[in-house]
């Protein structure tokens, strides 16, 4: 039976949130956010292995993170690249097809990921190559033009918010990363758009969770203090 690996990209700067470190670093409720977020694959059942992609200025750090942590399934920590998708292309070529059947790519800005998201990638991937997890949005979206007017208001059944983690079938998500280093893609913002970008495969969608957020801004900082306590309390239900 092949293990289901788990790819963490902790390998950006975090520019946005305008920090001391990189975001991953910061603390939340103790701990960084990057241990919070190794903790939800490190304990889930169905995780296997986990390869920390990080970035190669703080692999120090992120080597402590994971000793202090215990984390016994962190298997590979290896220096990031320039783009999210040279870091996940790095973190997915480093994962060997005969060991690996799935593989599930999360941002490590993303600490709030359910058990729940979690075994509903995994069930999806006995049927699909490739998962992905989104929210509808509460707000209607609209499409602007150069000059700021509204050009479409797309139907907003039909549209959903992408988180991570986004899970493949290992082989498809390979000869992704394969192609577009050959081809010269860079622009993919995520795992899901370079297959589809690629026309590898459909791309099935799951429901993700609003407590599912990327840290991204520093009010997120306070956000997220706030989601702790929910997963504390166990209070989830009231979101
Ligand atoms: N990431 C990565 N390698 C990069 C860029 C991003 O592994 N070269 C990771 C980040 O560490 C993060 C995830 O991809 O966990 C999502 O990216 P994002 O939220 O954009 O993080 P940053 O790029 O660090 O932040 P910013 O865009 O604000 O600089
Ligand atoms: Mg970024």
């Amino acid at each position: 039976m092949k293990k289901n690996l788990a790819i963490i990209l902790a390998g950006g700067t975090g520019s946005r949130i305008e920090g001391e470190l990189p975001k991953q670093f910061l603390t939340l409720a103790g701990k960084t956010i990057l241990h919070h977020t190794i903790l939800k694959f490190e304990t889930h059942p169905h995780i296997h292995h986990v390869f920390l992609v990080t970035n190669g200025a703080f692999m120090d750090r992120s080597e402590e993170i994971v000793r202090l942590g215990g984390f016994k399934k962190v298997v590979k920590i290896l220096n990031g690249g320039d783009t999210r998708q040279d870091s996940s292309r790095i973190g997915v070529s480093a994962a060997g097809p005969e060991t690996y059947g799935n593989v599930l790519i999360h941002d490590a800005a993303r600490p709030f990921v359910s058990k729940e998201i979690i075994d509903d990638i995994l069930e999806k991937l006995d049927t699909c190559a490739a998962v992905n997890v989104a929210i509808p949005s509460p707000d209607t979206i609209v499409e602007i033009d150069d000059g700021d007017f509204i050009k479409n208001v797309p139907d907003r059944r039909y549209l959903r918010r992408v988180q991570t983690p986004q899970g493949f079938q290992l082989s498809v998500i390979r000869e992704a990363h394969r192609l577009a280093l050959e081809n010269n893609i860079t622009d993919a913002t995520d795992d899901c758009s370079l297959i589809l970008k690629l026309n590898l495969a459909p791309v099935s969608v799951i429901e993700g969770s609003p407590l599912n957020i990327k840290i991204t801004y520093p009010m997120d900082l306070q956000l997220a203090e706030k989601i702790m306590e929910i997963e504390r309390e166990k209070k989830t239900g009231i979101w």
